[in-house]
Formats: C-alpha cells, structure tokens, sequence
C-alpha cells in the first residue's frame, strides 16, 4: 500500500508550474543559454562551477556536473526548491550530465557565502562585479566567464589575478569560442582610466572596439 502511494506521488510530481512557468520565461530564446555552455564547455572542463547572480538560468546543469548557484530572488529560491522538478527539466535535454548535481543558495555574493575556494569555472551574467566578490571561490587556473553588460568584463580586465584566455562570439544565436589571436580585443574605443571605484561609479563597462558576446578570463594568481 505505501510502495504504490509513494510511485502514485513519484508519477503526478512532474514540474510544479511555477517552476514551468519561471523556466519558460528564462529560456524565452530556446537552447539560447545551453548554446551558450556547450560552446564554453569545449574549451573548458570543470567539475565544479559556481554561478553567482544565476537566477533561474539552470541551463548551466545541462552542460556542467556540479553547480552551485546563488541569488538573492525569492524566485530563484523558489524555483531551485522544487528540486525534482528542476531535475526534470535538466533531464529532457540531451547530453545533460547523467548524474548531475545542484545547489542553491539563497545569499548575497558580496558576502561569505561559506563555499569551497576550488571552482573550476564562475559564471558572472548580467548580475554585477561577481568576479570582484567570487574570485576568492575560484581556483587559481580557473576560469571566468563574464560579459561585458554590467562592468565585470572591465572589472576583470584590470585585476591582476586574470589573464583573457579567450572570447566567446555569436552569430545568429550560434557561439563559438576563440582562444587565439586574442590581442586585439579589450581596447577601449575610447581612451579611459580604468580603476574599480570609476567602475563602481559607472555601474557598467567600456565600449571596447570589438564586442565578442562574453570573455573567458583564466585565474592565474
Ligand atoms: C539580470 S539577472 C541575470 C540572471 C542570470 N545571470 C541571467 O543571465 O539570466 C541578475 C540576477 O542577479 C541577482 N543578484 C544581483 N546582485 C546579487 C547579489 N549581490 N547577490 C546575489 N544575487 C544577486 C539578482 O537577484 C538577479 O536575479
């Protein structure tokens, strides 16, 4: 009687629409994001990937094994506790780990969220100077993605603990990732004095005189 009550529960749990609806929202250009990941996973290998400012972006799972993701919306709390359900959407996309493993937390990254330092790969996207608050959860060789909208490509371009290690194109939706012939990105079109407290101010970057779609930084101290 209990074995067919807990399969009865297992069979109608399916994605609570809630979860649905804040996915479909997020994937509102579908496999946008998983092109994304896919195109960054064949130049990076991590076991372990960190996404600060994730929201509800779990496409980062369908590429990546282990993932912890962070934000501060009541929404993202909501959505990574139906932890079946986000598995489930996990699951319909081809090529996801077989056994992947998520979680969240529901913080603020500018403090210590008490993880590990031996990221592999952080994931800054739209949401601030994650690279300022994260790097110290990032091992030294490992790699940030950051795009350039909310300043963190800048940020990143001027601290001493990265080096570009490639950019991430897109045409049409497809990305692709360059990892040669890199000295001609980051140039300002304009000359400008970068330093963190003119970024603060600014809230955003600089215009560069090439505008891939997002940077790879490696960490080398
Ligand atoms: C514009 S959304 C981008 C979401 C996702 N990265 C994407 O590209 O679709 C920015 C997210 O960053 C989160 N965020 C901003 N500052 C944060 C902070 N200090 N700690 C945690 N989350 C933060 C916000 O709550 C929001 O969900």
């Amino acid at each position: 009687m209990l074995v067919e009550l807990a399969v009865a529960v297992c069979t109608v749990h399916g994605v609570r629409p809630k979860t649905k609806a804040l996915w479909e929202k997020q994937n509102l250009h579908p496999g946008d994001r998983w092109r994304l990941f896919s195109a960054v996973s064949s130049v990076v290998t991590a076991e372990r990937v960190l996404y600060p400012g994730s929201y509800v972006d779990v496409a980062l799972s369908f590429v990546f094994p282990t993932v912890t993701y962070v934000d501060l919306d009541a929404r993202a709390k909501a959505f990574f506790s139906d932890v079946a359900g986000v598995n489930e959407i996990i699951a319909t996309h081809t090529g996801a780990p077989r056994d992947p493993q998520f979680r969240f937390i529901h913080g603020d990254y500018t403090a210590d969220l008490g993880i590990a330092g031996d990221y592999e790969l952080l994931v800054s996207l739209y949401a601030g100077f994650v690279s300022e608050h994260c790097t110290r959860n990032l091992q030294v060789g490992g790699m940030l993605l950051a795009n350039p909208s909310h300043g963190d490509v800048a940020m990143a371009s001027i601290d001493p603990r990265y080096e570009l290690a490639g950019v991430v194109t897109s045409v049409s939706g497809n990305y692709r990732v360059r990892t040669e012939g890199l000295d001609g990105y980051l140039i300002p079109k304009a000359p400008v004095d970068l330093s963190p407290e003119m970024l603060h101010e600014r809230g955003r970057g600089v215009a560069y005189t090439k505008s891939p779609y997002a940077y790879l930084f490696r960490r080398v101290q």
